[in-house]
């Protein structure tokens, strides 16, 4: 038995307006009251951060953002940094998830900074690795996770890393319905753990917390949360209606 809490993680994505995520928060904030031995959280839009940390502030339900800037502050338009989104309420910050990868020129250079950013201001970082489907069918899939864990940890200390949170989402799974089978899961989670273990120290490797995201629904996350390596989920369109997203908390 591991003594890693389990991580439920919503990620919103581009969805819900402020009005939209308060209700869906309140209604899950009520759903999820009495749960234990699990934390929860949401990532809504960056506008509706504000407005749903008062919704969420004293539940169970913790906050947190989809992205962030490295910088603290200047002439970025458009950017967000890590001390705005804690002065939003937020504890959690999901980095280089593979939509930003894909769309929106994210690397792993520059997840690399994200992470140094989001763990300067305390905020737990969420940082998202996993392969596209070519890459597993070529066989890939082993090498691709090394280099995203190797290059977005570069020059990070074990002691640095006492909060990070690794999300395994294997791209020709998210959105699709095509959830990894709980064996590609574990096989992947115990090979990312592995990594940890080899790049910093086995202390490190083994209370690091990996969740899995790709298509995880109510029905097939308890027997993807019955593997040993798989911590917790990273849930994109089932935790949109906050009954769905309860039921998922409630894995057991
Ligand atoms: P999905 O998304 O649950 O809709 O597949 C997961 C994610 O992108 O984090």
């Amino acid at each position: 038995m591991n003594t890693r809490t389990p991580l439920i993680a919503g990620n919103w994505k581009l969805y819900k307006t402020s009005p939209q995520a308060v209700k869906t928060a309140q209604q899950l904030v009520e759903l999820v009251a009495d749960t234990v031995e699990v934390d929860i959280m949401i990532a809504p839009v960056f506008t509706a951060l504000d407005p749903v940390s008062k919704v969420v502030e004293n539940s169970r339900v913790a906050l947190g953002a989809q992205n962030l800037y490295w910088e603290k502050e200047g002439a970025y338009t458009g950017e967000i940094s890590a001390d705005m989104l804690v002065s939003a309420g937020c504890q959690y910050v999901i980095i280089g998830h593979s939509e930003r990868r894909q769309y929106f020129g994210e690397t792993d250079e520059t997840v690399n900074k994200k992470i140094r950013a989001a763990i300067d201001a305390e905020l737990i970082p969420v940082f998202c690795v996993g392969e596209t489907e070519v890459e597993r069918e070529s066989g890939q899939t082993f090498s691709v996770l090394d280099k995203q864990v190797k290059k977005g940890l570069e020059g990070y200390f074990a002691k640095d890393l006492g909060t990070l949170v690794i999300a395994y989402e294997p791209v020709w799974a998210i959105g699709t319905g095509k959830t990894a089978t709980k064996e590609q899961a574990q096989e992947a989670h115990e090979y990312i753990r592995s990594l940890i273990d080899r790049n910093f120290d086995k202390t490190l490797a083994q209370s690091v917390r990996i969740l899995y995201g790709g298509s995880v629904k109510p029905a097939n996350v308890s027997e993807l949360m019955a593997m040993p390596d798989i911590d917790g989920a990273l849930v994109g369109g089932a935790s949109l209606e906050a009954e769905s997203f309860s039921n998922i908390v409630k894995f057991k």
